[in-house]
Order: C-alpha cells, then sequence, then structure tokens
C-alpha cells in the first residue's frame, strides 16, 4: 500500500499554531504518513512587522525551521492540513496568499478529490475559532477538495478542539496548548492520514 503524503502549511506568530502543526504532524507520521510541515511567509511590510515587538525575530526563527509552502507541496500530497491564526474572525492573510497561489492547480483540476482538513488559534474562547475554520472550509471547496472535519469522532473531542478541526485559545499569546489541545490535533493527523489513506488505495484500485 503507498505511503500517504500529508502537507501540513499554516501560519504562526506567537508559536500556538505552530504546536497544533507539528501535534498534527506527529498524529500523522504515527499513522503512517509522510509529512512535509510548511509555514507560510509574511506579507506585511518591514515597518509594519517592526511595530509588533518580537514578531520579526519569531518570523525569522519560523523560517529557519520551516520551508515555505509550494504549489508543489500541494500537488505532491495526499491531504492537505492548513492551519491559521485568527484575524479579525477569519484566516490569516499570509496562509490566504498561499492558497491563493494555487489557482494554477485549481485551473487543472489537480487538487480534486484529495484530502482537505484545517485548525487555527484565537485569543479569546469566542474571538472566532470556528469561523476562522469554516473560511478555510470555502477554498477547499473551490479545489474540489474531500474536507475531513472531526465532528465528535473521538472522546477527546468533548474535552478540547471543534467539530471543524483542533483549535486553542492563547489568551493573548500568553497559553500554549496544553495536553488536551495537542491530544486533538495529533488525532486529526490521525484522522487525516487514515481518509488519505483509504481514498489512495481505492484510487489506486481502480
Ligand atoms: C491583526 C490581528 C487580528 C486578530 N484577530 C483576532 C480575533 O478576531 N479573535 C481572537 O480571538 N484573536 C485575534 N487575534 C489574536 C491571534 O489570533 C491569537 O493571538 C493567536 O493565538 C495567535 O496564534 P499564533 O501563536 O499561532 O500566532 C488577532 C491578532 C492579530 C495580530
Amino acid at each position: 500500500m503507498p505511503t500517504p503524503r500529508v502537507l501540513i502549511a499554516f501560519y504562526s506568530r506567537a508559536g500556538s499554531t505552530e504546536a497544533l502543526a507539528n501535534a498534527v504532524a506527529e498524529g500523522a507520521r504515527a499513522a503512517g504518513a509522510e509529512v512535509r510541515l510548511r509555514r507560510a511567509r509574511e506579507v506585511v511590510s518591514p515597518e509594519v512587522m517592526a511595530r509588533a515587538p518580537g514578531w520579526s525575530e519569531a518570523a525569522s526563527a519560523m523560517n529557519d525551521k520551516y520551508e515555505a509552502p509550494t504549489e508543489d507541496d500541494a500537488e505532491w500530497a495526499d491531504a492537505l492540513v492548513l492551519g491559521t491564526p485568527t484575524r479579525f474572525g477569519s484566516m490569516a492573510s499570509e496562509l490566504k496568499v498561499y492558497i491563493d497561489s494555487l489557482g494554477g492547480l485549481w485551473f487543472k483540476g489537480a487538487l480534486n478529490g484529495k484530502v482537505g482538513s484545517v485548525f487555527g488559534a484565537t485569543s479569546s474562547r469566542h474571538g472566532g475559532n470556528e469561523s476562522t475554520l469554516l473560511s478555510l472550509y470555502v477554498p477547499l471547496a473551490h479545489l474540489g477538495m474531500i474536507i475531513v472535519p472531526l465532528g465528535y469522532s473521538d472522546p477527546l473531542l468533548f474535552k478540547a478542539g471543534t467539530p471543524y478541526g483542533a483549535t486553542h485559545v492563547s489568551s493573548s499569546n500568553k497559553n500554549a496548548p496544553d495536553d488536551d489541545h495537542l491530544a486533538v490535533a495529533r488525532y486529526q493527523g490521525k484522522r487525516v492520514t487514515t481518509v488519505a489513506k483509504a481514498l489512495r488505495s481505492s484510487l489506486t484500485a481502480a
């Protein structure tokens, strides 16, 4: 059976979404996937970044660890898992720029039938985690992807996360994701891999 390929493309500035991304990767690898973990790059000017203390330094440190996601990564993957911090109740523009770079693949139908799944972080409890994850579902639908939500498919979901994907509430970046929220993210990586594996085997058989 071919090894399922999972691309995790995320944006993170203060580290919460990065921590969830790593947990999704752990879950996917444990379920047998080959994983590419990629961080979308900044799109605002250095002047804007300089107004937020620590932003440039955090971005450089993360960019040293993760390559930027490419069109080739999306074409390579059987499953694309997108992660973002909330920006005014929706996805971060840094991640949206990556999604918009996939227009050529959309034109070729190259992502049709691949698995898509999403996760994210907010500062406040009702700050928009769910609206942000739903905002990510929209381009996945346009790309023809098979969206894999979490529902309440595991008891973990009664303790943390959302039916739409793994989440975290950082309280102004003071709190890192706890064990329950990381467990949901690992479960998401496993679930996405299981679905991608099943789809890949049925397509190979066909
Ligand atoms: C421009 C901007 C807009 C934001 N909008 C929201 C928001 O609507 N709701 C919320 O709870 N947090 C909002 N946040 C906070 C981040 O989503 C939150 O700090 C998140 O945990 C950061 O994730 P990260 O550590 O992966 O960067 C905003 C932050 C910025 C810089």
